[in-house]
């Protein structure tokens, strides 16, 4: 142990062996082509004073980096708002020193950090359940994936007749999906950003290359312009003995229901294809009330994933606001770091919203992971009692803290980081 070398900052300079540790570790490998379009990726927004390592005999054994993300929170009249976050991510640690404490060391450096920078709150998607929550993230909102069996019977979508989808090569798209994404993103809590650079690497423009097989790309143009972003790419053949093929989609992107609509129609159009796989949606995929049967679409999986870790309550629970007015006072309490812990007051009202540190005696005693579950409005404090962590303390308090905290629709994140 005491040869191991704990850095930070890491110069750029050293991306490609750290980006080597990183990719070993999560299953991927450092040699084959694509390593090096992924190191363009990561080193074209290096912050080398927000990446961690840790190095032992020259070699990098431990990985660690974060990033300066905004995620939307609850806004006044359903809508959102933003909330700047600190984003982990590239968190490893090689198979010869695990469980000794190396990433201990790393994330509490780097929760440090960015409590000293004034960030709210810290947000990752985690590999595993069981890693996390000892460093204070809990799951705040999750995703799903579905099948859409298109040539089920009561599978057709018909066009809302306001606009029209074209297929685009990635150039021309490359023009529109980044204020296309900023619209859509704002009609969902729990959205991390993309900047435009995130679009470039993903498209493979401006010097970035594509990784993996490049799909078909869709503008949906309404009456005020481009308003919808399709792509999907096909994962099987269809045969000429009848077998029809399959596809997945990699980005479906609404600003509004009638773009949602419109490129919905177009996956239920697509000829020769029978089965179409969606990840990273929605829990509450919002197509099955325009389909004439709801079961065309299945959900094959849901399950956790951005995971969300208070820093600063106050800060946190002022930048959202509430589905109904009303008062609490909150002892949150549990977290280890001190980061979190403390009695507030939160007044909702409307459009305002206001959280402030108190004498007052208290409503509700939450830990401070109940809390960072239920922030994004994705779960009920009611559904996380049984684990613990959850106090009411006069009577009434947790149903107003879940009528306050709830959302119309549920939280979801379609950026990984
Ligand atoms: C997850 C990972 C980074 C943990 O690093 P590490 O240096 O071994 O972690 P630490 O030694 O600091 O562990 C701290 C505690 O968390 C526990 N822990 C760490 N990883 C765990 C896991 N995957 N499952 C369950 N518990 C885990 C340890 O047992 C330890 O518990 P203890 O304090 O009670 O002994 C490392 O195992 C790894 O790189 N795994 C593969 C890649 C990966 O999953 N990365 C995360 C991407 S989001």
């Amino acid at each position: 142990m005491s040869d191991i070398e704990l850095v930070n900052p890491v110069p750029v300079e050293e991306a490609r062996p750290w980006l080597a540790a990183v990719s070993t570790a999560l299953l991927g490998d450092p040699y084959d082509d694509d390593f090096s379009r992924r190191l363009a990726r990561w080193t074209s927004d290096w912050i080398a004073e927000r990446t961690w390592g840790a190095r032992s005999s020259g070699r990098w054994v431990g990985t660690l980096a974060t990033e300066p993300r905004r995620i939307t929170v609850p806004g006044p009249d359903g809508g959102t708002g933003e909330l700047a976050v600190d984003a982990l991510t590239g968190v490893t640690v090689g198979v010869t020193h695990r469980r000794r404490g190396l990433l201990t060391r790393m994330i509490t450096e780097s929760l440090t950090a960015a409590k000293e920078r004034g960030d709210a709150a810290s947000i990752l998607i985690a590999a595993e359940w069981p890693i996390y929550g000892r460093f204070g993230y809990a799951p705040a909102a999750d995703d799903a994936t579905y099948t859409y069996y298109s040539r089920h019977s009561g599978a057709a979508i018909t066009p809302s007749g306001t606009g029209s989808v074209r297929q685009v090569d990635p150039a021309e798209l490359g023009e529109h999906a980044h204020r296309i994404f900023a619209a859509a993103r704002a009609r969902r809590v729990g959205q991390v950003d993309r900047s435009e650079l995130w679009w470039r690497r993903s498209l493979g423009l401006g010097g970035f290359e594509r990784i993996g097989k490049t799909p078909n790309y869709y503008l949906r143009e309404g009456s005020a312009g481009p308003d919808g972003v399709l792509a999907w790419r096909t994962t099987q053949d269809f045969e000429l003995d009848g077998s029809l093929g399959a596809a997945e989609v990699v980005e479906l992107v609404a600003a509004n229901d009638d773009a949602y609509r419109d490129l919905w129609a177009l996956l239920s159009g697509l000829d020769v294809i029978g089965k179409i796989r969606l990840p990273d949606r929605p829990v509450d995929e919002q197509v099955r009330w325009l389909l004439p049967d709801g079961r065309a679409l299945k959900r094959t999986y849901s399950g956790d994933q951005t995971w969300l870790r208070l820093l600063d309550v106050p800060a946190a629970l002022s930048a959202r606001r509430y589905s109904v007015p009303g008062q609490l006072v909150i002892d949150v309490v549990g977290d280890s770091m001190g980061f979190a812990d403390g009695r507030v007051l939160l007044e909702a009202d409307g459009a305002a919203a206001s959280c402030t540190r108190t004498e007052a005696s208290a409503d509700l005693r939450l830990s401070h992971r109940a809390l960072a579950a239920s922030y994004l409005g994705g779960r009920t404090l009611r559904q996380l009692a049984i684990g613990g962590g959850v106090e009411e303390l006069r009577a009434g308090a947790l149903v107003r803290a879940d009528a306050m905290f709830g959302t119309g629709l549920a939280p979801w994140n379609a950026t990984g980081f």
